[in-house]
């Protein structure tokens, strides 16, 4: 696993900044394991990921449904919210491993992933977000695993230190 302190993102504008390295540099298959407390700016990312990569709605968050498609961006987009979810077994029961066949061509991104770590495949990124001390910015940290997601980081780390 490659772990890396990926950087502080102080404000809105940082966050859409990012999205735009996200949105040049995931190839499909890729899962991204949203994590953090509440409010740490998840569902913002993907909001600014499904804008750069052309989606026809943009990312909210759900409401309703557990699960939300973005389409007609140059990758679609499968948007899951676990935060009301009981356990990685409901997550299965609701057809889990169906829709992550369905986004081998997509992206699939996953907010309080990390409640269920059982649901991720073998290949992911991911995006650990906090508030900094003076509650102002997010400090984000990054972990990889798989070929695709430590080469996705790779390119992330290099086009943000170019920024
Ligand atoms: N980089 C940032 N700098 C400053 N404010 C931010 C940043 N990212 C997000 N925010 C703000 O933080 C608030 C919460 O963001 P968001 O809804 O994306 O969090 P979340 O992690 O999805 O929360 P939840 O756990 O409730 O789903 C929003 O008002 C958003 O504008
Ligand atoms: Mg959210």
């Amino acid at each position: 696993m490659t772990e890396s302190e990926f950087g502080t993102l102080a404000c809105l504008e940082d966050t859409h900044h990012l999205a735009c390295l996200f949105a040049r540099h995931l190839e499909p298959g890729q899962f991204l394991a949203l994590c953090g407390d509440l409010g740490a700016g998840k569902t913002t990312l993907t909001r600014f990921l499904t804008q750069q990569l052309g989606c026809r709605t943009l990312a909210t968050s759900p409401t309703f449904s557990l699960f939300q498609h973005y389409e007609g961006g140059r990758l679609p987009v499968l948007h899951a919210d676990l935060y009301r979810l009981g356990s990685g077994a409901e997550v299965f029961e609701l057809g889990w491993e169906e829709m992550l066949g369905d986004y081998e061509g997509g992206v699939v991104v996953v907010e309080w992933a990390d409640k269920f770590e059982e649901t991720w495949p073998p290949d992911f990124l991911r995006i650990d977000a906090a508030y900094s001390d003076d509650q102002e910015s997010r400090v984000l940290e990054f972990s990889a695993q798989g070929v695709r997601s430590r080469r996705l980081l790779e390119d992330l780390k290099t086009s943000w230190g170019s920024k």
